[in-house]
């Protein structure tokens, strides 16, 4: 009688803890679902930007593969301080490395000298920027660059992949940017770095558009809803900050 008292008590519990489960789940799914149909807002706003705001941060149009003149040109390393920048890095020789919005390659091919032992995983949604990289690739033998044609919510790299992602003015203009963190997460190993180059948004001096810029607060405040905490920001280059990024 004991025995079936308890199993049926066992039973009606299960059953309940089951019924939890599933209703636990079902609202973990809805909430998922708003808060993705939640997470942008969509009104006018300024002429560079898509209309789309993420976490009160308007979004900028993609810079098209156009402009690989202006990515490439001779005086960058004068305005942006790029050596300094790679330094800030501490790359090693046998790091994987994500560039993302790699645009025409400009970080990507001083990386691979810097990891020559290791990879760089060169992602941009632009077939006409992996053309460009690929044919620079081929015309001096580079062999640890991979192009990969990513998406506007995925970065399409291998999970647990990276050592260290760069993105450098890029990140302004995702147009999914909660799915591309989310994304970036994925690829990242545990101890993996983000380093998020962004135009100095608090500082008129920086003579970018608006929403091409981007203010430490709001860095943070996307990123740490996304599992991350701002471990520093290296402020040693004329124009954009160097923020770095870990798991929390
Ligand atoms: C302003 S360019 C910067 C290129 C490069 N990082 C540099 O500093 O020379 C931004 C690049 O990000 C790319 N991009 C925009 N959204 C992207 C996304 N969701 N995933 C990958 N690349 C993206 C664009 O196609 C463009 O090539």
């Amino acid at each position: 009688m004991m025995f079936n008292i308890l199993k049926f008590k066992t039973s009606k519990i299960t059953y309940c803890l089951i019924l939890f489960g599933l209703l636990f789940t079902t609202a973990k799914v809805c909430a998922q679902d708003s808060i993705t149909k939640q997470t942008y807002i969509y009104k006018k706003g300024d002429p560079n930007g898509i209309g789309k705001f993420y976490m009160g941060r308007e979004i900028a149009y993609v810079m098209g593969y156009q402009g690989i003149g202006w990515l490439e040109r001779s005086e960058r390393e004068e305005e942006e301080k790029t050596t300094k920048l790679l330094k800030n890095m501490n790359i090693k020789p046998t790091d994987v490395i994500a560039d993302i919005g790699a645009g025409s390659g400009y970080h990507v091919f001083k990386m691979a000298k810097m990891a020559h032992k290791g990879l760089i995983y060169a992602v941009d949604i632009q077939p006409e920027m992996l053309l460009t990289m690929e044919s620079r690739k081929a015309k001096e033998n580079i062999k640890n660059v991979e192009t990969i044609l990513g998406s506007e919510q995925s970065d399409s790299l291998p999970e647990n992949s990276v050592d260290k992602v760069l993105m450098v003015d890029v990140y302004h203009e995702f147009s999914y940017p909660a799915e591309m963190i989310a994304s970036i997460k994925k690829a990242l190993k545990p101890k993996g770095q983000i380093f998020l180059i962004e135009y100095r948004g608090e500082d008129d001096s920086v003579p970018i558009k608006r929403v091409h810029k981007m203010t430490i607060k709001q860095a943070v405040k996307e990123f740490e809803i996304a599992g991350f905490v701002l471990k520093k920001n290296i402020n040693n280059l004329p124009w954009q900050h160097c923020m770095i990024f870990e798991k929390k």
